[in-house]
C-alpha cells in the first residue's frame, strides 16, 4: 500500500490537534468503573497524568468481560515443544483459573498495592500469576528466568514483594534448570523476606518446599477451588500501579518501571488494532518471554484486552526440534500475527538459509511480522521478506514506553518501507533528534532521539520508588523531553532512524543488558584491576559483551585462569542471560587524559569498523595493543 492509501497521516494529524480528545476516543474501548474526571491532568506526576480519578480493573478488561461475550473462545494457547505438550484455555476457563489463584493469593495475605514477584517459565500458570495479581490490585513484578540468583535478589529487595511465585524449575532446549534452589538462593540474600512462596511443581524437576514459607501451586489451588473460592475483581485508580518491571539502568542497580492500569489498557487496546492491524478473535502470537515487556503487553495484556487467542510458546525459533517451529506453531494455530526479536530470524536463517522446512506447513493465515527489541538489519528484514511474502514490519519501543514509539502502522494502512529504519512515530508520540546542546537537529543529522512531552498514556509516569532516579535518568538531560538514551536520526521524508544507545546498554538476542553492571562483576574479583566491558557485533545475538581486564600486580593465576573465573563470576551474578562468554586480559585500557576508558573507541576496532584517535587519548599506542589482542583472538572485525 502507498502512503497516500495509509490512514496514517491523517489519524497522527488528528492527535497532534487534540491529544485529549484523541485518547478520550480510544478510552472508550475499556470499561471504566469510573470514567476519567480529567482526561489529562497537566499538574499531577512528573509530567502529567493520564486519566486522572477513574477506577478500573485491567483483569477484568482482559478476562471476565471476554468470558461473558466469547467464553468458548481460546484466550491463551500453551504450545510447549520442549514438554511436547499443548494447552488451549478459553475464556470461561482463564477467568476461572485466575479468579481461583486471586482467592489463593489474598489467603497468603496479599491485598491491594501488595507487591508479588513472579519469577516463572513460560508456562501458562506466569499468566494467570499476572492475571490474579491485576485482579485483586496486587502489583506484579516479574522477573525473567534468565536471571540469576543475585539479580532475582536485588529485584526481591527492591519490590519487597508480600509473596513470590515460582516454579520448581524451566526447560531450556533440551536441559531442564532448576528454578527453586535459585529462589531459595534469591531470598537468602536479599534483606526484605517475603511471607510466603507458591510453587508450581513441574512433573521435570519436582522442588523441595520449605515448611510454613512454601506451599505448593498445584494443591493449594484444588484446595480453594474446591471450596469455591473465587476473588472478585478489585476496583483500582487508573493511575495505580498495575506491575513493575525492572530494566537494566546504567548501573548494576535496575530501574524500577512503572506502569499504571488504565492508560496502559488504552494504549494497547489502540495499538492492536491500528498498529498490529489485529482483531478480536484472532490469534495473536508474541514469542518472547513474560519476563520482558514485550511478554508483559503483547504476549499477556494486549492480546487478550482485544479478546484476542494468545500464544504461549515454550520454545526456542531453533533446535526445539529445528528451525520450522516457527511456521509449525503459525500453521497448528492459525496465527495471523507474530511478533519476536530480529535475532530469532537470524538463528532461522542460520540454520535453514534457504527456508526449507517453510514448504512443509501452510501459512494460509499468517498475515504480517513484527520485528523489535534491537535494530533489524536489513538484510534479516528482506530474507523474511522473500520467504514469508507478507509484511514485516521493524518497529522500536522501550520497557519505558510499554508500547511501540515508532512503526508501521499495518493496522492504518502501512506506508513504504524503508529497510533499517522502523518508520514513524504513533499518535502519541512528538520524536525529535537533539544535538548535545538540546538544540533540535537538521533532517538526516545523528543526534539523541528524545520524546517531546508528555508521554502518552501507557509510557511510564515513575521508577518504582525513586522518583528523583526517574526525573535524573529521563527528564533532566534535555527540559521538556524524554529522554530515549538512543542515538539517531530523522530523515527528509519524516522515519525515524534508530542506531544504538548514548548509554551503556546493550541488546544481546534482543535482551537488554548493561555493562556496568557486568563490569561491576568483574571488578569485585580479587585479581582484577581495572576492568571495561563492551558490547561487541554478533552474526546471530547482534551484540555479546566483550570483558577487557587489566590484572593486579603479583597475581598467581594465570590469565587463563582468572578469564574463565571471570566469564563463571557473570554467569553466576547476573545470569546465563547475560552470554559473557568473551573475557580478555590486557596489560592497560586506553583512556582519555582525564582518566575516563575509551569504551567507544575500542568498540570500533573490535567491529573493525573505521575509528580515529581521539585528541584527548592518554597514549595512543594502548589503542594498538588492543587491537593487536582482539586480533589475536580471531575478534577485530
Ligand atoms: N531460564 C533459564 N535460562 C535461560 C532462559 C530462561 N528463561 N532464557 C535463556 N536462558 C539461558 C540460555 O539457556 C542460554 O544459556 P547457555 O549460555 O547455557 O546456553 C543463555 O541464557 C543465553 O540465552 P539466549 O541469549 O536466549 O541464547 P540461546 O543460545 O539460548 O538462544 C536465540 C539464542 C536467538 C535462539 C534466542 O535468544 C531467541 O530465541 N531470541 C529471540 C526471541 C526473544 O526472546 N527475544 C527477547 C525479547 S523480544
Ligand atoms: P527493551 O527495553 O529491552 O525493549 O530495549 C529497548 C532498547 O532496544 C531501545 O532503547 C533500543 O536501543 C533497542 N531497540 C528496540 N527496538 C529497536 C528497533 N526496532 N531498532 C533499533 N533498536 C531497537
Amino acid at each position: 500500500m502507498s502512503s497516500t492509501q495509509s490512514r496514517y497521516h491523517e489519524v497522527y494529524a488528528r492527535w497532534k490537534a487534540d491529544p485529549e480528545g484523541f485518547w478520550a476516543e480510544a478510552a472508550r474501548e475499556i470499561d471504566w468503573i469510573k470514567p476519567a474526571d480529567k482526561v489529562f491532568d497537566a499538574a499531577a506526576g512528573a509530567y502529567g497524568t493520564w486519566f486522572a480519578g477513574a477506577v478500573c480493573n485491567t483483569c477484568y478488561n482482559a478476562v471476565d468481560r471476554h468470558a461473558a461475550t466469547r467464553g468458548d473462545q481460546a484466550a491463551i494457547i500453551y504450545d510447549s515443544p520442549v514438554t511436547n505438550s499443548k494447552r488451549s484455555i478459553s475464556y470461561a476457563e482463564l477467568r476461572d483459573e485466575v479468579a481461583t489463584l486471586a482467592a489463593v493469593l489474598q489467603d497468603m495475605g496479599v491485598q491491594k498495592g501488595d507487591r508479588v514477584v513472579i519469577y516463572m517459565p513460560m508456562i501458562p500458570e506466569a499468566a494467570f500469576a499476572m492475571l490474579a495479581c491485576a485482579r485483586i490490585g496486587a502489583i506484579h513484578s516479574v522477573v525473567f528466568g534468565g536471571f540469576a540468583a543475585k539479580e532475582l535478589a536485588t529485584r526481591i529487595d527492591d519490590a519487597k514483594p508480600k509473596a513470590i511465585l515460582s516454579a520448581s524449575c524451566g526447560i531450556e532446549g533440551a536441559r531442564t534448570i532448576p528454578y527453586k534452589p535459585l529462589l531459595d538462593e534469591a531470598i537468602t540474600l536479599s534483606t526484605s523476606k517475603p511471607d510466603a512462596c507458591l510453587v508450581y511443581q513441574r512433573p521435570q524437576c519436582e522442588a523441595s518446599l520449605i515448611k510454613g514459607r512454601d506451599l505448593d501451586w498445584q494443591k493449594t489451588v484444588a484446595g480453594a477451588r474446591q471450596a469455591g473460592k473465587q476473588a472478585e475483581c478489585v476496583p483500582v485508580a487508573s493511575t495505580d500501579p498495575l506491575y513493575v518491571l525492572y530494566t537494566s539502568g546504567t548501573t548494576g542497580k535496575p530501574k524500577g518501571v512503572v506502569r499504571d492500569n488504565g492508560g496502559y489498557m488504552v494504549a494497547l487496546k489502540w495499538s492492536m488494532g491500528n498498529f498490529f492491524g489485529v482483531e478480536p478473535g484472532e490469534v495473536f502470537w508474541a514469542a518472547s518471554d513474560v519476563g520482558w515487556v514485550v511478554g508483559h503487553s503483547y504476549i499477556v495484556y494486549a492480546p487478550l484486552l482485544q479478546g484476542c487467542t494468545a500464544i504461549l510458546y515454550e520454545g526456542k525459533p531453533v533446535g526445539t526440534p529445528d528451525a520450522g517451529a516457527y511456521w509449525r506453531v503459525i500453521a497448528d494455530h492459525g496465527v495471523v500475527t507474530l511478533f519476536t526479536a530480529p535475532t530469532a530470524f537470524r538463528a532461522i536463517k542460520k540454520e535453514d538459509p534457504n527456508a526449507d522446512l517453510l514448504k512443509q506447513y501452510d501459512l494460509a493465515a499468517f498475515r504480517a511480522l513484527f520485528l523489535a527489541g534491537e535494530r533489524a538489519d536489513p538484510d534479516t528484514v528482506k530474507w523474511a521478506e522473500d520467504i514469508l511474502k507478507v509484511p514485516v514490519i521493524d518497529h522500536w519501543w522501550q520497557t519505558e514506553t510499554g508500547w511501540p514509539v515508532v512503526g508501521n502502522p499495518l493496522g492504518l494502512g502501512a506506508l513504504p518501507v524503508k529497510h533499517g529504519s522502523p518508520t514513524v512515530p504513533l499518535p502519541g508520540y512528538t520524536v525529535q533528534v537533539l544535538d548535545e546542546g538540546g538544540k533540535q537537529v537538521p533532517p538526516s543529522t545523528m543526534g539523541a532521539i528524545v520524546i517531546k512531552l508528555p508521554l502518552p498514556p501507557g509510557a511510564l509516569p515513575t521508577l518504582w520508588q525513586a522518583e528523583e532516579r526517574f526525573r535524573d535518568a529521563y527528564l533532566s538531560v534535555y527540559p521538556g523531553y524524554y529522554n530515549t538514551s538512543d542515538a539517531g536520526y530523522i530523515d527528509e521524508d519524516g522515519y525515524v532512524w534508530v542506531m544504538g544507545r548514548t548509554d551503556d546498554i546493550i541488546n544481546v538476542a534482543g535482551h537488554r543488558l548493561s555493562t556496568g553492571g557486568m563490569e561491576e562483576v568483574l571488578a569485585s574479583h580479587p585479581a582484577v584491576a581495572e576492568c571495561a566491558v563492551i558490547g561487541v557485533k554478533d552474526a546471530l545475538k547482534g551484540e555479546v559483551p566483550c570483558g577487557f581486564v587489566v590484572l593486579k600486580s603479583g597475581v598467581q593465576k594465570t590469565p587463563e585462569e582468572i578469564e574463565k573465573d571471570l566469564i563463571g563470576l557473570v554467569r553466576e551474578k547476573i545470569g546465563p542471560v547475560a552470554a559473557f562468554k568473551i573475557a580478555i586480559t590486557v596489560p592497560r585500557l586506553p583512556k582519555t587524559r582525564s582518566g575516563k576508558i575509551l569504551r567507544g573507541t575500542m568498540k570500533k576496532i573490535a567491529d573493525g569498523d573505521p575509528w580515529t584517535t581521539p585528541a584527548t587519548i592518554d597514549d595512543p599506542i594502548i589503542l594498538e595493543e588492543i587491537g593487536d589482542v582482539l586480533k589475536a583472538r580471531g575478534l577485530a572485525g
